[in-house]
């Protein structure tokens, strides 16, 4: 296989953007990132753009092609495949791109990752995205992602003692990120009393613990690696990709703490890098729910199973601390629009690694990685990267 690397990255504000429309959103992000990576349209050999339910959104299917006129690029013919695997569709478009481009079938792709989900209202919301979740045995009986979140969250406090007080230092710390990050939904710290107080969405999850829903696109431009320095002197490489999957229900899982396809897809990551946990230097992790950040922790190795609260009260993760994770301010501040968070976390990654994440940036990134979520687990990728 080739090596892969990113070239350019475009990001809109997260948010309720309700001034802009859907493809003006994917107009944004994906302008920006080709500008960033100095390419033109004939450079390019095909486009991936991972959303997860445009369809019920905003009513809009078909977006791979879209997606290629909205940049201008119809009377290119440029292969545009849109890739879905709920919110982790982002990082499965990046994966598919990196594939296309480590079997040495194309040299210069765009990825994209939107998702506007503030036009249908919060009830509607919350009735798309629980179609990620099992039908039959889930939605059906009303349990919403934020509940099923909250019976992990119980489990995991039964289980390992895990404390409301350690969930809510998750949103104090992902805030506090947040509002170093001009592109987050939430740019203002919040104290620990606030998400203590804050109203019950399913216990013990409050509204603090939940990631909003948010509207927002990214892009990036991946390039094969030994041509990335045509293009730019900052190109950032690719060093591991896993992806794992898992049933879509909760009750299906030996151990519902456990995402073992976070395990899984990360040991792949792991091993195509000769990496260890421990090399990790910082992480952008899936916290859709503060307690998924928690088990991220832990199901990525950088901690012992049960041991991720006590992790969160040792600030190991904070943006000073040994191991920063969601230095952009994760889903929970930065904004959750589904089908663009994946490729968001790449860009926060890429920034990083460039030195260029303002007053968020960490000292000596070496090694970052991009853990994604679909559903309450079933679906997973990891992407691993270093600057080259
Ligand atoms: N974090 C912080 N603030 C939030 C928030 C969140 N998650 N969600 C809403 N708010 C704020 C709003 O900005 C608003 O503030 P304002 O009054 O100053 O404008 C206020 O809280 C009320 O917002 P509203 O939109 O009425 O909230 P809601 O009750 O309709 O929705 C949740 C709150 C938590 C139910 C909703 O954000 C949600 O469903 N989140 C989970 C999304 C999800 O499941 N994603 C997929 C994960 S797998």
């Amino acid at each position: 296989m080739r090596d892969v690397a990113v070239i350019g990255v475009g990001l809109t504000k997260f948010g309720e953007l309700w001034d802009k429309s859907f493809r003006q959103l994917i107009a944004e992000a994906g302008s920006k990132a080709i500008l960033d990576a100095n390419i033109e349209g004939k450079d390019i050999d095909a486009l991936y753009v991972g959303s997860m339910s445009s369809g019920r959104f905003v009513d809009q299917e078909h977006i791979g092609a879209l997606v290629a006129e909205v940049s201008g690029f119809s009377h290119l013919h440029i292969p545009a495949t849109r890739v879905e695997g709920a919110c982790a569709s982002g990082s499965l478009a990046v994966r598919e791109g990196y594939l296309s481009i480590a079997s040495g079938m194309n040299d210069i792709v765009v990825v994209g990752g939107i998702e506007k989900m503030n036009d249908v209202g919060g009830t509607a919301a919350t009735e798309i995205l629980a179609t990620a979740s099992d039908q039959e045995w889930e939605a059906f009986f009303g349990a919403t992602f934020p509940a099923i979140y909250a019976m992990i969250a119980t489990r995991h406090m039964h289980d390992y003692g895990t404390t409301k007080e350690q969930l809510a230092q998750v949103a104090v710390k992902n805030h506090a990120n947040g509002a170093l990050n001009p592109y987050a939904q939430y740019q203002s710290p919040i104290s620990l009393e606030s998400v203590l107080k804050a109203t019950t969405v399913a216990y013990p999850l409050g509204l603090m613990d939940c990631s909003p829903v948010s509207d927002g696109a990214a892009s990036i431009i991946l390039c094969a690696a030994d041509k990335a320095k045509n293009y730019t002197d900052k190109p950032v490489k690719i060093i591991g990709s896993g992806q794992a999957s898992d049933t879509l229900s909760l009750h299906g899982r030996r151990d519902i703490c456990t995402l073992d396809a976070t395990v899984y897809a990360a040991k792949m990551a792991y091993k195509q890098a000769n990496l260890t946990p421990k090399d990790i230097s910082f992480a952008e992790v899936h916290d859709c729910f503060t307690i998924a950040e928690i088990c991220a922790i832990e199901d990525l190795g950088f901690v012992k199973k049960g041991e991720g609260g006590k992790a969160i009260d040792q600030k190991i993760t904070t943006l000073d601390g040994s191991l920063p994770v969601n230095t952009s301010g994760g889903l929970k501040a930065k904004g959750h629009p589904v089908g663009a968070t994946g490729v968001a976390q790449i860009i926060e990654v890429t920034l990083q690694l460039r030195g260029e994440a303002g007053k968020r940036q960490i000292k000596d990134p070496k090694k970052g990685l991009a853990h994604n979520v679909g559903g309450s687990g079933a679906t997973c990728v990891v992407h691993i990267l270093e600057a080259m």
